[in-house]
């Protein structure tokens, strides 16, 4: 195995870059623009108990720094993804490892999705986006960290596989989340999932996204992304995904340093797929270049004299 391969969740990984969720469809749509099988994985698109049609148009628009989108979670729907999604990850991809994202709008949503795929082939584990409404409770998992709890609790009694809690970045203190999940049994966290946001057409004075607000991702998130993710890693034992403005090895590496083995790439394929590969590239260079072992030796190793603490960091 080469300098960028590590053993997480069980399982060998052969890179660290992954295609994050809702950029890279269910793999096949990707499959003639990059080798997917020599990528680290990829997550796939959010898979709910039924189909889902999705949000009105517009639904994603370019801002300065990235994009806002609010798909809506349009997804084919766990009956449909078993007939005709998983069989082509299974027979195509062999070294790639493939999560699956899973959504739901109650506890026993998705604990059904989870149950339903789990005696299938064709995927290692679950990424769970908790950046879901509650219909029990009002608020969203990711920002209710009894539910969350809950939530998690019981994944883990459905199923052995790994369970990667992605959160959102909508909290006062991610820590505090990333500790409810450790705690409920989750092997791994993903940080993060998007900020909201909104944009006005001026000449219509109306919303430019259909559904008012989207979700705003890439370059601009990146500080965000690395701070987070710097704070959930001091917080948990738990191996991290990095998510979150990523285009460049050296994105990738501030991740890596901050507490991140893996990391995902979404909305720089929509400009780039090929960033994927030459981030993993950059990656083995600067491990060369510097002498290191292999990767794991560099996974949060950012020298940082001060102890973990939440603040605006210019007090
Ligand atoms: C068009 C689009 C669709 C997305 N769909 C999902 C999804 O279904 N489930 C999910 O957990 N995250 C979804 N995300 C969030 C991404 O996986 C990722 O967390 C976010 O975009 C930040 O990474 P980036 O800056 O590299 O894009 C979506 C993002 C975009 C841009």
């Amino acid at each position: 195995m080469g300098a960028v391969s590590q053993r997480l969740f069980g399982v060998e990984w052969q890179g660290p870059v992954l295609l994050a969720s809702g950029t890279c469809g269910y793999g096949e749509e990707y499959s003639d623009l990059i080798p997917l099988d020599d990528l680290g994985g990829l997550v796939t698109k959010a898979v709910s108990v039924e189909p889902r049609e999705g949000n009105p148009p517009h639904r994603i628009s370019e801002t300065p720094g990235g994009m806002l989108n609010s798909i809506g979670l349009e997804n084919v729907g766990l009956e449909a993804f078993v007939r005709e999604k998983l069989p082509w990850l299974e027979e195509n991809l062999d070294r790639a490892r493939v999560l699956v994202n899973v959504v739901g709008n109650s506890v026993d949503e998705y604990a059904a999705v989870v149950a339903g795929l789990d005696d299938e082939d064709g995927f290692l584990g679950y990424e769970i986006n908790v950046s879901c409404p509650n219909v029990e409770g009002g608020t969203m998992f990711g920002t209710d960290r009894e539910a969350l709890g809950r939530l998690v609790e019981r994944l883990r009694g459905e199923t052995d596989r790994p369970i990667v809690v992605k959160l959102t970045p909508n909290v006062p203190d991610i820590g505090a989340y990333a500790r409810v999940c450790e705690e409920a049994g989750a092997d791994g966290l993903s940080t993060i999932n998007t900020f909201p946001g909104m944009l006005i057409d001026v000449d219509k004075r109306r919303p430019v996204i259909g559904n008012v607000n989207g979700g705003v991702s890439g370059p601009a998130i990146l500080p965000m992304g690395v701070y987070l993710t710097w704070q959930a890693a001091t917080a948990t034992d738990l191996p991290i995904i990095g998510i979150g403005g990523i285009r460049s090895a050296e994105d990738a590496l501030q991740y890596v340093l901050a507490g991140a083995s893996l990391v995902q790439i979404g909305t720089a394929l929509f400009v780039d797929p090929e960033s994927a590969v030459g981030v993993t590239e950059g990656i083995e260079k600067y491990i060369e270049e510097r002498d290191v072992g292999d990767l794991s030796e560099l996974v949060g190793t950012v020298d940082v004299e001060r102890p973990a603490r939440v603040g605006l960091g210019y007090e």
